[in-house]
């Protein structure tokens, strides 16, 4: 350790008592309790009134975090991103270096510092959510939109604001001082005294993550429809709608409607809680902030004979590859009359997919909304709406991926197979794990004690060789290590293996496709994550599937797919596999955390089918290059998406 790293380290220590003697005028988190909506300012009040505590430091950076990121199968390729993902360039271990030493007043300010960082690496399935301080989402009462309008595009406040913004309730609007209303569908000159697009790069820049790619991440910052659950939601987006309560108002040079003069426009953030209600600050530490019961993992030895008497697990646990959206917990409705007015067909056994057959019958329509829901559910509606499909004579699908945040990996894999056909083979990716040293242990004990799938991710039951077959549970297939290099360094990986989903899969797969590939288009904005963007790799890589892209900046690329990694491990996932092979005590193995907070990883890397050597997180498609604006009357309408998407992907 550097002299300097040592005194600044020194004097955090030191910091504690220096912030110990707090101002005694009030309780600033019991002058909030109870309320959904709240002052940023007054938010920020209560989560800065917490002092900087070095063993909490240690304890999720040192001792949690930086061991976590042993696991990130993409650690290496950050030194150097390439293009056209630059942005997402860091030094990953210098990073947590400087949070370790730089000295700070609070502790929101070391947590929200660490939580920037790592959500800047725009990776969804490797952030740091600590749950004391992603307790409000900000709203202001003006999400921005990018529409087309007489052939130029341009950024507007979004036209059914008073319709969308009234949804969030009164408690909401009464607070908001200013004359909102007047400001649906204004033309935005100006945003904290830049060019709207390039303060809409900003946001995408500093508070959007998620996605690798910044196109990607520009459409996110601005308003659009989605599912949330099996209801139609319109996001606020991550200018009108972020995580935190870091701002409390935004500067706007704007045009009314149906005027032509150019006004300036301060518009307030109002906070909403999504925490767990609290009293004062002493219970919204206890109830948001202190470790719980559900914050680390378990023994799944000594869980499942607690649980059932049984020693054995239930069943195998399905993977996950999903990005975590707070703004989802507390979805604001889409204004019910941009619903669409066609009715559904098929059964919703899911919860997250609604299919509808276009006027004409020639097309149906599935918009997916996440693959999170019922994991047969799923199977069903999928297999019953293409039935409904085929009955009416369809011959042309659209698949609406817009805000897909992805879900289980076995149901991308199930999707392409039943849109490919079983004749077509194995539905998914390459895919690997990092075999660092506690990976190799993890391994080589579950091993030892005769664990399989039903007790760990990592056994090797869980896969399948190259050729197909399943591998044993006692099969090594971490040691020996594979290594590859990335950006000059060796990392050691493990073997190369398949998924397993077809084990899973219990709606029966037609042999050949339903409809002919070459009629089947996806519509997206690019916000589609983890399974979602597997899958869309999956239709393009094997099928070339047509793919339009809506939204994002003029003569800016959007990616057609948001975030590819592969499987997701939440922070107590991992835990789970390092108590369960009798390894907590290891010196490589991460700490409990102290605090409540989930630091998740990218566990496997998926393969480009295109270039093995490549993960397809890393691999740019472009093409099929079909990229439309948003209009006023497509953005907030799924039905009428789909009717231009009708017109014009399939003339
Ligand atoms: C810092 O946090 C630890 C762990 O929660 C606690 O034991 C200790 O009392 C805290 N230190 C201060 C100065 O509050
Ligand atoms: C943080 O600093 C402490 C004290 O110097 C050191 O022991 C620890 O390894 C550092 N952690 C990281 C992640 O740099
Ligand atoms: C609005 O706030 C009041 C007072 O806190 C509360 O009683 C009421 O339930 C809230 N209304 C809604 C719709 O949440
Ligand atoms: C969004 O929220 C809904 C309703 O709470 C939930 O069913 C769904 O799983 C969530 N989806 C995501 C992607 O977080
Ligand atoms: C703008 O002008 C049009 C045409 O005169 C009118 O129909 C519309 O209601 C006006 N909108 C607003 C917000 O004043
Ligand atoms: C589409 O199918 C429905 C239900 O079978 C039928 O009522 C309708 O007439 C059909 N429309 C066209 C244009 O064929
Ligand atoms: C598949 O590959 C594995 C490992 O090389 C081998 O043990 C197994 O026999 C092969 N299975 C078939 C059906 O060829």
């Amino acid at each position: 350790m550097s002299p300097s790293i040592f005194l600044l380290s020194a004097l955090a220590a030191f910091a504690p008592l220096s912030f110990a003697a707090k101002p005694s005028a009030g309780d600033p988190c019991a002058a909030i309790a109870g309320q959904t909506f709240v002052l940023p300012a007054d938010a920020l009040a209560c989560l800065k009134s917490f002092p900087f505590n070095e063993t909490l430091r240690q304890n999720v950076l040192t001792d949690n975090i930086a061991r976590v990121f042993d696991f990130y199968t993409f650690e290496d390729y950050y030194l150097n991103s390439p293009p056209p993902f630059q942005e997402s360039t860091a030094n990953i271990r210098a990073g947590l270096a400087k949070i370790n030493t730089t000295k700070y007043a609070t502790d929101y300010d070391f947590n929200w510092d660490l939580y920037n960082f790592i959500t800047q690496l725009n990776d969804g399935h490797t952030r740091w959510f600590p749950d004391c301080y992603t307790s409000f989402q900000n709203l202001l009462p003006a999400p921005v939109v990018t529409l087309e309008v007489d052939g130029v595009q341009a950024v507007y406040i979004t036209p059914d604001l008073v319709d969308l913004v009234e949804l969030v309730g009164t408690n909401y609007t009464d607070l908001i001082t200013i004359d909102w209303q007047r400001l649906a569908g204004a033309k935005v000159v100006e945003i904290e005294g830049q060019d709207p697009y390039a303060y809409v790069d900003f946001i995408a820049k500093t508070v959007s993550g998620n996605y690798l790619d910044h196109g990607v991440r520009v459409n996110s910052v601005f308003s659009s429809y989605r599912l949330s659950g099996d209801a139609y939601s319109q996001r606020f987006g991550d200018l009108a709608g972020p995580t935190g309560v870091a701002q409390t108002s935004l500067t706007f040079k704007l045009i009314i409607v149906n005027s032509t003069k150019v006004e300036t426009v301060t518009v307030p953030y109002i906070a909403s809680f999504i925490g767990t209600p609290f009293t004062d600050q002493a219970s919204y530490w206890t109830n948001n902030c202190a470790a719980n019961a559900n914050t680390n993992g378990v023994d799944l030895k000594v869980n499942a004979a607690k649980l059932s008497g049984n020693v054995v697990p239930e069943a195998r646990r399905q993977p996950k590859a999903n990005i975590i959206d707070k703004s989802n917990s507390s979805a604001v409705g889409l204004p019910p009359q941009f619903e669409p007015t066609l009715p559904t067909i098929g059964t919703d056994a899911s919860g997250i997919m609604h299919s509808y057959i276009l006027p004409g019958n020639e097309t149906g329509v599935m918009f997916i909304g996440s693959f999170e829901g019922d994991f047969d559910g799923f199977q069903t509606d999928t297999a019953s709406a293409i039935s409904a499909f085929q009955a009416a004579g369809v011959t042309k699908l659209i698949i609406d991926l817009s805000n897909n945040g992805g879900g289980f990996v076995c149901l991308g894999q199930f999707l392409h197979q039943y849109l490919a056909g079983t004749n077509f083979g194995y539905p998914g990716f390459q895919s690997s794990a990092r075999a660092n040293p506690l990976a190799q242990k993890i391994v080589a004990s579950d091993i030892e004690l005769g664990l399989n799938a039903q007790f760990s991710f990592y056994t090797a039951d869980n896969w399948a060789f190259l050729n197909g077959t399943q591998m044993l549970a006692d099969y090594n297939y971490m040691t020996p290590d594979a290594p590859i290099v990335v950006n000059g360094k060796v990392d050691a990986n493990s073997q190369r293996f398949h998924d397993t989903c077809e084990l899973t899969f219990d709606v029966p797969i037609p042999a050949t496709p339903p409809f002919d590939l070459k009629n089947v288009a996806i519509v997206t904005n690019g916000n589609c994550a983890s399974t979602c963007a597997m899958f869309s790799t999956l239709m393009f890589e094997r099928h070339q599937t047509k793919t339009a892209v809506f939204g994002g900046k003029p003569f800016e690329n959007v990616e057609y797919k948001g975030m590819a990694g592969n499987q997701v491990l939440e922070w107590t996932d991992l835990d789970t596999e390092v108590k369960t092979a009798n390894l907590k005590d290891d010196p490589l193995a991460p700490a409990d955390l102290l605090v409540s907070g989930d630091m998740r990883h990218n566990w496997r890397t998926a393969w480009s089918f295109f270039n093995e050597q490549e993960p397809i997180a890393y691999v740019s498609e472009q093409v099929p290059k079909l990229r439309f604006p948003y209009t006023k009357d497509t953005y907030n309408n799924p039905q009428n998406l789909w009717l231009f998407a009708e017109k014009t992907l399939f003339a």
